[in-house]
């Protein structure tokens, strides 16, 4: 199958149309990471994702919708807080769990009796869930277990010849995926950690926990229990600087090629040649981290990252990427 790049237009919106209801997938941008949809009402087009990532059958997708489709048709119960958080956060990069009607085939869910929502605020993302005006499943587009795609580029470099088409919308913002946030119970559980923080989502919904599962629990979110995020070198997490430099130095020593990924502040007191700076801002940091491990794999035989000092707010959704990304030291 030949996989075409095209910016998104009328024409492509048209194509993209076609492939959805033939229960096709398309990659999407957007203010996260791309996407790869399909229609959330054909159950054959959702299981042909799960094919296309080798992504296990146990872990459900996340419904995309445009910013005027109503929801009141797939979830049963939308508590009060979830409709004050829905009302600030969305569109953007917040996904909420509610009770499912049903509507969306059991495939998305995997059998669960609750269904993700998120309303993408990427302007392409957008474009093409009104354009298709359907419930669209999308799990991040790249291959299971492989950093998520931040780039168009990064998405035919794992999808190329498995998908028909991808959507061009440029490289994403936001950089990590949406926070997952539980919103069955009386107070909203992060089941994800993501853009919009623990703190963001208790200052509207009067409280937020961080969702841990007890010892033999069944995971609520089934996505917490797999590999995720992993480049194709070898990829090691230390605390600290001194630490991740005597690595470099020892890989320097057996010529392993080695590059330390770490913010722009500890980038300047560094004296090793080869570095993968994420940035200076939190917010940066977060943009940066999966286009940085993508370039370390093409790079380096090992990336070697620093944890932040900060790990609370949009460092937490940060660090937990990397402790999955990386072998912790
Ligand atoms: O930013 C994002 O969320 C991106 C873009 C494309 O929108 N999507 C994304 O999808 O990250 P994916 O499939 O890579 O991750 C979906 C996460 C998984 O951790 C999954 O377990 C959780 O959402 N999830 C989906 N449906 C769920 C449900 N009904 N209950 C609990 N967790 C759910
Ligand atoms: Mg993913």
């Amino acid at each position: 199958m030949l996989t075409e790049i095209l910016p998104i237009n009328e024409n492509s919106l048209r194509l993209s149309k076609e492939i959805i209801l033939r229960g096709g997938a398309v990659a999407i941008p957007t203010e996260t990471v791309y996407g790869l949809g399909a229609n959330a009402l054909d159950g054959g087009a959702v299981k042909r994702v799960f094919e296309i990532k080798g992504r296990p059958n146990d872990n459900p997708l996340i419904v995309h919708v445009h910013k005027e489709y109503d929801i009141s048709g797939l979830v049963s119960y939308i508590p009060q807080y979830a409709k004050r958080l829905a009302e600030r956060f969305q569109p953007g990069p917040l996904t909420m769990v509610y009770k499912s009607k049903g509507a969306v085939c059991p495939e998305v869910s995997c059998g669960l009796d609750t269904v993700a929502v998120r309303v993408p605020s990427h302007a392409g993302a957008q474009a093409f869930l009104k354009y298709i005006d359907l419930p669209i499943a999308a799990p991040s587009a790249n291959l299971s277990k492989h950093v998520s795609p931040v780039t168009a580029e990064h998405v035919f470099a794992d999808l190329n010849g498995k998908i028909e088409l991808i959507l061009d919308g440029g490289k994403c913002s936001g950089g990590i995926e949406s926070t997952v946030l539980d919103c069955t119970g009386e107070i909203p559980a992060i089941l994800r950690s993501g853009l919009v923080t623990r703190e963001m989502i208790a200052e509207v919904a009067g409280d937020c926990i961080e969702y841990v599962p007890a010892e033999g629990e069944r995971v609520r979110s089934p996505g917490m229990k797999y590999s995720h995020y992993c480049p194709n070198c070898a990829s090691v997490l230390f605390d600290g600087k001194e630490e991740a430099v005597r690595y470099y130095n020892e890989c320097e020593k057996k010529g392993v090629k080695a590059f330390i990924m770490c913010d722009d502040e500890t980038a300047k007191t560094l004296n090793v040649e080869r570095i993968l700076n994420l940035g200076a801002t939190e917010n940066e940091i977060a943009s940066n981290l999966y286009f940085k491990l993508r370039e370390g794999e093409e790079k380096a035989q090992a990336i070697i990252a620093i944890a932040p000092r900060n790990q609370s707010g949009i460092m937490a959704g940060v660090m937990n990427r990397l402790e999955r990304a990386c072998k912790k030291q």
